[in-house]
């Protein structure tokens, strides 16, 4: 072992593999196995690996300009090229645009944003979030609260109260739902139990809800139909924000720019990381109607300062390289060409639906999920991750990446430049791995 504390590990588990290179949706362990990236990373590398065009422009910035901060009245063309685009580009009105390093970090600042402005505009009552079961949004003290992911909060003594987050139900109809309930009836049933929660702690203490598109981490949970169209007309009853999590469904991942598109949010404030520059260099961007980010700067020139900013918010290397890397997701379309081969990848998940082993299959455009079950007339779950942990070890010895979620869901998010041949290898070799998995599961007498 070395002297790494692993992030996001079974310290048991640690150093299985260490990944020396990437080319394409390709990555290769030290031994020169060859693995398809069926997971882009965590979600992430969306142009694959070894894109010249990125590296070139990352070589031409550092050469040019490695730092500047943008502190106390400097900037650089890098970060103010970024934050135009961005802001061009977003599902907003005058969005502003503040940039980090991580989504945890943007959502961190969000969530800073939402109090300066309660104080600001004279109600500093109103800060409290809510955020649904199953969501992520990251590991800080503050984005660590708002996610709701068991292991995420064990031992670190999360100061929920204090931050004023407020819990809902997620949008899985088929965990969430009750005995008989349609889609429709259990769109129906989280619009009112929010309504309740509201109502319940006072509008006027409520700033912003906060959700993903599609929740990743929680299991790649697509809402049904009419799902946000019905959780933001109770928001917009009692003018609290839409704070749409955007780290993962971004830049094509649902096979359009951006979640909110694909989903119908109306959303205030946006957080953007991984596919943003696609994961070649960390960078995130918080971004905020015009509205919002106007009352927090006239206040903050009456105090003479805006107090908040990392050393390395508008890095110039970051600001360069999600730059190009926007520059060539437009002139290459590749948006258009998540759809199209989403398509094919949605459609190849589905042939799982009659597996002996898979309960649900969800997903859309390049994000998609199976959840493995002990018997699917029931949904009767298996105990713990240890099935889909042994499936995704499994494909691993496969040549595949898949990841394993909590309530044994194994996630693919592959790169957006894969072409159909690549999904059909990761459908062939899911497959393998479903039967290795099987053939265990039965010997182990666990169905
Ligand atoms: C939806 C969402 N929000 C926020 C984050 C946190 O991002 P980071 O790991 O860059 O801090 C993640 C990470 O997976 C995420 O999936």
């Amino acid at each position: 072992m070395t002297a790494m504390i692993y992030p996001t590990t079974n310290p048991a588990l640690a150093e299985q593999m260490v990944v020396a290179r990437g080319e394409g949706p390709y990555i290769f362990d030290q031994q020169g196995k060859r693995y398809l990236e069926g997971m882009a990373g965590l979600w992430c590398t969306a142009l694959g690996y070894g894109n010249e065009e990125i590296i070139e422009t990352a070589q031409r910035q550092m050469r040019e300009l490695s730092f500047s901060h943008m502190f106390g009245g400097k900037t650089h063309p890098s970060a103010i090229e970024l934050a135009d685009k961005l802001a061009a580009m977003v599902p907003m009105t005058d969005g502003r645009v503040f940039l980090g390093n991580s989504g945890s970090d943007a959502n961190d600042t969000l969530l800073k944003l939402i109090r300066y402005h309660a104080e600001a505009s004279g109600q500093p009552q109103r800060i409290k979030v809510i955020a649904r079961e199953q969501g992520y949004h990251g590991v800080t003290m503050a984005s660590a609260a708002l996610t709701a992911i068991p292991t995420n909060h064990t031992h670190f003594q999360l100061p929920f109260e204090a931050l004023g987050v407020l819990r809902t139900g997620s949008a899985h109809y088929y965990r969430g739902a009750v005995e008989g309930e349609t889609e429709s009836n259990f769109v129906k049933r989280r619009a009112t139990e929010l309504e309740a929660l509201i109502l319940a702690e006072g509008p006027d203490t409520i700033a912003a809800m906060i959700a993903e598109p599609v929740s990743g981490a929680g299991g790649v949970i697509v809402p049904p139909d009419g799902y946000f169209e019905a959780i933001q007309a109770v928001l917009d009853r009692y003018g609290i924000w839409l704070w749409d999590d955007e780290v993962i469904c971004g830049f094509g991942r649902l096979g359009a720019d951006f979640g909110a598109n694909t989903m119908e949010m109306k959303p205030r404030m946006m957080t953007l990381a991984k596919a943003l520059s696609s994961a070649y260099v960390p960078v995130s961007a918080a971004v905020v109607q015009g509205e919002i980010a106007d009352c927090i700067n006239a206040s903050a020139a009456e105090v003479g300062v805006f107090g908040h900013g990392y050393t390395y918010s508008g890095h110039p290397l970051g600001c360069a390289v999600a730059s190009k890397v926007i520059d060539i997701y437009v002139r290459d379309r590749i948006f258009d060409h998540a759809a199209e081969v989403g398509a094919y990848l949605q459609s190849r998940l589905r042939e799982f639906a009659d597996h002996p082993l898979v309960g649900e299959v969800s997903g859309i455009g390049m994000i998609g999920a199976l959840e493995l079950v002990a018997d699917r007339a029931s949904k009767r779950p298996f105990e713990g991750m240890k099935v889909g942990q042994f499936c995704a070890k499994a494909a691993e010895e496969k040549g595949l990446i898949i990841r394993p979620l909590g309530g044994n869901r194994i996630a693919v998010c592959p790169p957006l430049i894969i072409e159909n041949v690549h999904v059909a290898e990761l459908a062939d070799k899911l497959l393998a791995a479903l039967n290795t998995t099987l053939d265990w599961v039965t010997a182990e007498k666990l169905m």
